[in-house]
């Protein structure tokens, strides 16, 4: 068999480690022959690929980025590059002309979305489901998510030493439009005392007292995380915004800081590495096994599949009830 391979989407730390997954596997344990399409979905427009070898498969398990290269081409929305041709139809006819029996595509929500879109169509499609976002449905973790949270964990701590020296509030604001995920997860490693996602409503007065209570407690002193996709009703960023009302609320000397693609860049966490290689050679044993159409999956620790029709479309949000909120709450974290 011959499987093209892409990435599209925003980069994440794990991608060129699901590659090195994805292809060794193939090459190795299967003896197929694997392309390398560049720049995501732009690349099978243009017919931009790379035969690999065994060798340019080397140094990828601990590189950030994607050593494809990506882009954000949604060949099913209009505007793009060659806006004026039928994308998806010419994808179908260059993946048949580079004579690519399957492709294994990389990416976030739009990406499952597009693959769901060229399975229907009848194209052989797996996909491997990658954002620090972790909002993939149907997952529960993607890789990158471990390693934003491990980046975005560090800069909390490093915070604190600021917040209690000059006793200052301190709101950090971290990735997540739709979801929470990062802030919840980094705020809670963090020790943040007020924690603020998309997904939970929030008032400046709850806020407010929270911080004034740590006062009359004896700590002048506070770390905020907020998600850059929170509700403010203001053209402002997430952070600046709640930087602001907080100083207002408590007459409280306060920073914010935006922690932005940091989070996205560098080498991936052990654990981001391990899902990786294991959600690349999974999507590989399902090419090899012609179940075509799906999404590799973690499930508690088992990896698995899932049809992508079941999963592109949905996002997966923080529930409200989940065990880190609970229990943050129980300890006196403000959620909002
Ligand atoms: O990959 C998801 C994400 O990191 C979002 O959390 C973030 O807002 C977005 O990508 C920004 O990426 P870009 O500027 O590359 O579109």
């Amino acid at each position: 068999m011959r499987i093209g391979i892409l990435t599209s989407g925003g980069d994440c730390p794990g991608i060129n480690a699901t590659i090195r997954g994805v292809c060794k596997t193939a090459v190795n344990h299967y003896g197929m022959e694997v392309v390398g399409i560049h720049s995501g979905f732009q690349g099978l427009l243009t017919k931009d690929v790379e035969v690999f070898t065994d060798k340019s498969l080397s140094g990828l398990l601990n590189l950030g980025g994607t050593m494809l290269g990506t882009s954000r081409e949604k060949p099913f929305k209009r505007g793009g590059i060659m806006s004026d041709v039928d994308k998806p139809s010419l994808i179908m006819q260059n993946v048949k002309d580079l004579g690519l029996d399957c492709i294994v595509c990389i990416g976030g929500n739009g990406t499952q979305k597009t693959a769901a879109r060229f399975a229907e169509m009848g194209m052989n499609i797996v996909s491997v489901p990658k954002t620090i976002d972790n909002d993939i449905w149907g997952t529960d973790f993607s890789f990158g998510f471990d390693s934003a949270v491990s980046i975005a964990t560090d800069a909390i701590d490093r915070l604190h030493s600021t917040a209690s020296s000059h006793k200052r509030v301190m709101v950090i604001e971290v990735m997540g439009h739709k979801a929470g995920w990062i802030a919840l997860y980094s705020g809670m490693a963090g020790g943040g005392d007020v924690i603020l996602i998309p997904e939970l409503p929030y008032d400046m007065k709850n806020i407010g007292e929270t911080i004034l209570r740590r006062l009359k407690q004896g700590k002048p002193y506070s770390i905020v995380v907020v998600a850059e996709g929170i509700q403010t009703g203001s053209s402002k960023r997430a952070g600046e915004f709640i930087a602001q009302e907080i100083e207002y609320e408590t007459g409280f000397e306060t920073r914010e800081t935006v922690l932005g693609y940091i989070q996205r860049g560098g080498s991936p966490t052990p654990f981001d590495r391990n899902l990786s290689t294991r959600m690349g050679g999974h999507a590989t044993e399902l090419v090899a096994t012609g179940q075509f159409g799906r999404m590799v999956t973690l499930r508690g620790d088992e990896i698995s599949s899932a049809p992508l029709d079941e999963i592109a479309g949905k996002l997966k949000l923080v529930p409200a009830d989940h065990d880190l909120i609970v229990q943050g709450r129980r300890m006196g974290i403000c959620f909002g």
